[in-house]
């Protein structure tokens, strides 16, 4: 028998209540189980995890805190057509908790972003080593088994891109003054990526990874720190975040994290190594040894992730992408040259116009060239050239009177229409005075989804808007419908999105730890992921995570009939003092005290062999 609460066509499942337990919740009917936790062996010798093992091995092995990813269907000519049992799932690793991940980190008070040290305050280059090499991304294949799981494949494509890993940059920041380092003299290449929060499937079959929070990752001591650091706000006293500059060996690849100009050039010291990141990466998950590419042209800032709009033959590509901090902007990008499906690629990124958001309160929208010589942008208003503007998007955007969000998350494009929706997940100091018609709330503890509408010409520089839903209580929520969220969808800070083929939105929740399961925040229980039917505005809770995670990524086969998510951070809620007691609060997925908590992939089947939602 169906089950109850039918009423949308799309959405077919009983919703779940919310929880506070350390397991993970799916409607009656469906299994959810583990896969590719961290420090699972992918590659290499294959070196079984431990709290143990060194950088090199941790190189070999699925990193920390995995965030966005993508199912690619093996051998498949299409990233959501081919294989719907074999394919390589390519996964993001945003962060790392090192209380978690050293052996020497037992019984100390740490919280989750405290690193051990030694006594003399520099730290073991081979604990750098391991934490540098838990970044990045993971590439790895997996085949489903006849009972419905899923498991890893050893394979020449299995491959780890971490903080270390040469890469390219392209486009108009290619070669620029502000890129020239010590390690590339010419302003071309450059070492690793870090922050990697969400992501972006090319319609050329590649993956794009989005450095968010990678500001902090780098200590500037200047007396005036230089715009294009501080206006992302790099660290600037103290250590760094992980203070990978402390390291013992002194090596220059840990070394470049403090980025000062203490030398007498940019190629002799560190100054511009930040420059380097903050973009979007483009990787080929089929070619292992292809080098990732930087796409300057798709801007700097704290990229969440990157979403396309269909592709049309011989019109150009266009996409989105949200900075991720309070009062930032969202920004698209329209290539230069058509699409066409023979010959695309990711050339189509490195040549195009980035344009930011500007709401306005009657519903309408425009979108603002961030292009040198047009809207001001112009060296006596303080921009150089294109790769000045793109370098500092942040400041570009200020300055042609952008609308400031409730903090842009994830992005999703509904497939059956364009229609482009956007998570807004909160905004604690917006004033009542900053208050607008997109961002309709002081203090926005619940966050909103936005979502517009680009009309028949997608590259086209105006738009319509609405919002889609108003997160929060029962007493102070909105959906489509005018009604507010009752107990089967009350959710607060929608963080990942994502549609899939029929036209489900998937939304994922983070509300963030100092909050989390506290004070107005407790009635939402732990975070969680639920379906939302856009034409009806209906919404229903279908997952809930384990203690302190947050839900965040989601893939599906092409036949929708197996879906990926992430858990991500579990036990970050655990406190300095706890840890150092032992009292870690979640011991998932391995509910073995012996075991960490882990970040996870999670893979979700109906048990009727059915469509994920129906
Ligand atoms: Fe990495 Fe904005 O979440
Ligand atoms: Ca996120
Ligand atoms: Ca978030
Ligand atoms: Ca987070």
């Amino acid at each position: 028998a169906r089950p109850a609460q039918a009423s949308s066509p799309l959405l077919g499942f009983r919703a779940i209540p919310v929880s506070e337990a350390d397991v993970i919740t799916v409607p009656e009917g469906y299994t959810a189980r583990v896969l590719i936790p961290y420090g699972e062996p992918i590659t290499g010798d294959f070196p079984r995890y431990s709290l143990n093992n060194t950088g090199e091995e941790q190189g070999m092995q699925i990193g920390h805190h995995h965030d966005g990813m993508h199912f690619f269907p093996i051998e498949g000519a299409s990233p959501y057509e081919g294989s719907s049992t074999d394919g390589l799932l390519v996964v993001n690793h945003e962060y790392i908790e090192p209380r978690y991940t050293h052996a020497a980190a037992v019984g100390q008070p740490l919280s989750p972003d405290d690193f051990p040290r030694k006594a003399d305050g520099t730290r073991e280059a081979d604990q750098v080593l391991k934490e540098m090499n838990a970044h990045g991304v993971s590439v790895v294949r997996i085949a489903r088994q006849n009972d419905g799981s899923w498991s890893v494949v050893p394979d020449e494509r299995n491959r780890r891109i971490t903080a270390l890993t040469p890469m390219e940059i392209q486009g108009p920041v290619r070669g620029s003054e502000l890129v020239k380092t010590k390690y590339s003299p010419d302003g071309t290449r450059t070492r690793g990526t870090i922050n990697n929060c969400a992501h972006g499937v090319t319609p050329w079959n590649t993956y794009l990874t989005c450095e968010e929070n990678w500001a902090r990752y780098f200590l500037n001591s200047d007396e005036v720190v230089p715009r294009e650091l501080e206006r992302y706000g790099t660290s600037t006293d103290g250590t760094s975040r992980y203070g990978w500059e402390l390291a013992d060996s002194g090596a220059d690849e840990y070394a470049r994290f403090t980025a000062s100009a203490l030398a007498g050039s940019a190629t002799e010291d560190y100054r511009n190594e930040p420059n380097n990141f903050g973009w979007v990466v483009e990787i080929d998950p089929f070619d292992p040894t292809s080098t990732p590419q930087k796409r300057t042209a798709l801007g700097r800032f704290a990229h969440e992730n990157v979403i396309f709009q269909p592709p049309v033959e011989g019109q150009p590509i266009v996409c989105y992408s949200g900075d991720d901090a309070r009062s930032e902007y969202i920004y698209k990008y329209v290539s230069a040259q058509p699409y066409f499906q023979a010959t695309a690629s990711g050339a189509l990124l490195d040549d195009g116009t980035l344009y930011v958001a500007r709401y306005h309160e009657d519903g309408t929208g425009e979108w603002l060239a961030l292009k040198f010589g047009e809207n001001g942008l112009t060296p006596e208003n303080g921009f150089r050239n294109q790769a000045d503007i793109l370098v500092n998007t942040r400041t570009a955007a200020d300055f042609v009177g952008a609308t400031p969000m409730d903090r842009p998350e994830w992005g999703a494009v509904d497939p059956r229409n364009g229609m482009v929706y956007f998570t807004l997940t909160n905004n604690t100091r917006r004033t009542p005075e900053e208050v607008d018609a997109a961002n309709p709330r002081p203090e926005n503890n619940w966050g909103h989804i936005i979502r517009w509408d680009e009309g028949a010409d997608l590259a086209a520089p105006s738009f319509r808007w609405d919002l889609f839903v108003l997160a929060g209580p029962k007493d102070d929520s909105r959906k489509l419908s005018g009604r507010a969220l009752n107990e089967d969808n009350i959710f607060a800070c929608p963080d990942g999105l994502g549609f899939d083929a029929d036209g489900r939105l998937w939304i994922q929740t983070d509300i963030g730890e100092s909050v989390m399961n506290q004070g107005e925040f407790a009635q939402f229980g732990n975070n969680q992921m639920l379906a939302a039917d856009p034409n009806t505005g209906e919404i229903r809770r279908f997952l809930t995570g384990p203690i302190g995670q947050e839900i965040t990524g989601v893939t599906w086969t092409p036949d929708q009939r197996t879906m990926f998510i992430n858990v991500q951070h579990p036990g970050a809620t655990t406190s300095e003092e706890e840890f150092a007691a032992g009292n870690v609060n979640s011991r998932w997925p391995d509910q073995n005290p012996e075991i960490y908590p882990r970040s996870a992939t999670v893979v979700i089947t109906k048990d009727d062999g059915g469509i994920i939602g129906t």
